[in-house]
């Protein structure tokens, strides 16, 4: 129920400022906003925050600046947020929230113990509620392991509310160490049919090779957003 709210504050304040994203997708929001703040608002526990992971079947569909805005939102809505860039080699989150020149340690160097995570972390400059841990530019995805960003998500946990993760496309190594561990899931795609196919196997691969499905808990909302249209097309729980 927290994920719905928070992610519709988050997408209505992206919608809000664009042209492409029409009437529809507003009134889909609304709508959720509006039942969801009727209901019971649970924030998450110090120390016990959520993973989230924005996903696509196929890629260029619009996940990096889902997450930047998702991100955001959750951040200006009083949550302490980190964004972290799971495309290893192929950074842009950086870009997308203006802080490329600010980037000095990045997600692997933490990983590998070359430095610490405050010192990867970047705060931005507009949201104080915002960090940001950028991808490495030169390193190859499959240096992720499951041990290592478990052990990563732990500490990241203690710190922050939520802990959004830019996936790559597909359920290669990167992204599926991320929706392996994750809590939510956003899938994104576009309004094509086999943009939407591709969304559908993600949404499987979510549903029934997750940590929370091997443990049975069936905990995931996974939202499915088509750009370039107004509509939101499912959600499933
Ligand atoms: N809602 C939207 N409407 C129209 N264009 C969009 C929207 N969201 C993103 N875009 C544009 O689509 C392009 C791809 O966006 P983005 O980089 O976020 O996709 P991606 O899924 O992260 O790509 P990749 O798979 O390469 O990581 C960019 O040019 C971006 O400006
Ligand atoms: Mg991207």
């Amino acid at each position: 129920m927290m994920f719905r709210s928070v992610a519709s504050v988050a997408v209505m304040r992206s919608a809000r400022s664009s042209s492409v994203v029409g009437r529809g997708l507003s009134a889909v929001l609304k709508r959720d906003l509006a039942s969801d703040s009727a209901s019971t608002h649970i924030a998450p526990t110090p120390g016990n925050g959520r993973v989230v992971v924005v996903s696509s079947g196929k890629g260029g569909v619009g996940k990096t600046t889902t997450a930047a805005s998702f991100a955001m939102g959750l951040a200006d809505s009083g949550f302490k947020t980190v964004v972290i860039d799971f495309d290893i080699g192929l950074r842009n989150l950086d870009i997308h929230l203006g802080c490329e020149r600010r980037v000095i340690f990045d997600f692997v160097n933490v990983l590998q113990k070359e430095c610490t995570l405050s010192q990867a972390l970047i705060k931005d400059k507009r949201s104080p509620n915002l960090s940001v841990l950028a991808a490495s530019q030169t390193k190859d995805k499959n240096i992720l392991t499951v041990e290592g960003v478990e052990e990563l998500f732990i500490e990241l946990r203690k710190n922050f509310d939520y802990i959004v993760c830019d996936s790559p496309a597909g359920i290669e190594s990167g992204a599926r160490h991320a929706m392996y561990l994750a809590d939510e899931a956003i899938i994104c795609t576009n309004p094509e049919l086999s943009s939407c196919r591709d969304s559908d196997k993600m949404i499987g691969f979510i549903a029934s090779r997750s940590r929370r499905a091997e443990r049975g808990m069936f905990l995931f909302r996974a939202m499915a957003i088509a750009l370039y249209c107004s509509v939101i097309v499912f959600l499933i729980s």
